[in-house]
């Protein structure tokens, strides 16, 4: 096969992958930041996909953030690099970031 014909093979391959499309071309891994979400942010927010309005704690769900269309992988990156409100001690690793984010634009 000459080698365009296989880089374009390639590519066809990676796009038809659901896991890629959903992806969006992020660094951050969706799975883990689903398991984050439920385990930590799930004490203020509702995480699950179409679980939307904003909790007792005043926390908005992930969908909605998910469905602002203002809401970009940079906005959050810088969101999750300064304190949360009410949880200043929330702090994500540069993975656990890029994973929570993953999951959040995931849900679009
Ligand atoms: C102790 C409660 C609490 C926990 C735990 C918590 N949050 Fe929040 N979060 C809030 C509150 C309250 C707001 C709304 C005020 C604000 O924007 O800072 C918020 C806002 C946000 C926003 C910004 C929404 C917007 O549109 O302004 C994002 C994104 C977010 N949280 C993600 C997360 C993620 C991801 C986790 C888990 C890693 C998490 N939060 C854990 C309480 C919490």
């Amino acid at each position: 096969m000459k080698l365009e014909s296989w880089l374009g093979a390639t590519i066809l391959l990676l796009l038809a992958s659901p896991a890629f499309a959903q992806a969006e071309l992020l660094p951050g891994d969706a799975r883990e930041g689903a398991k984050l979400a439920r385990e930590v942010c799930s004490a203020c927010h509702r995480v699950e996909p179409e679980e939307l309005g904003t909790s007792s704690a005043g926390a908005p769900a992930l969908q909605d953030i998910a469905d602002d269309p203002a809401v970009t992988e940079t906005a959050l990156q810088v969101f999750f690099r300064m304190p949360h409100a009410n949880m200043p001690n929330l702090i994500l690793t540069p993975a656990e970031t890029d994973d929570a984010i993953a999951y959040i634009l995931g849900l679009r």
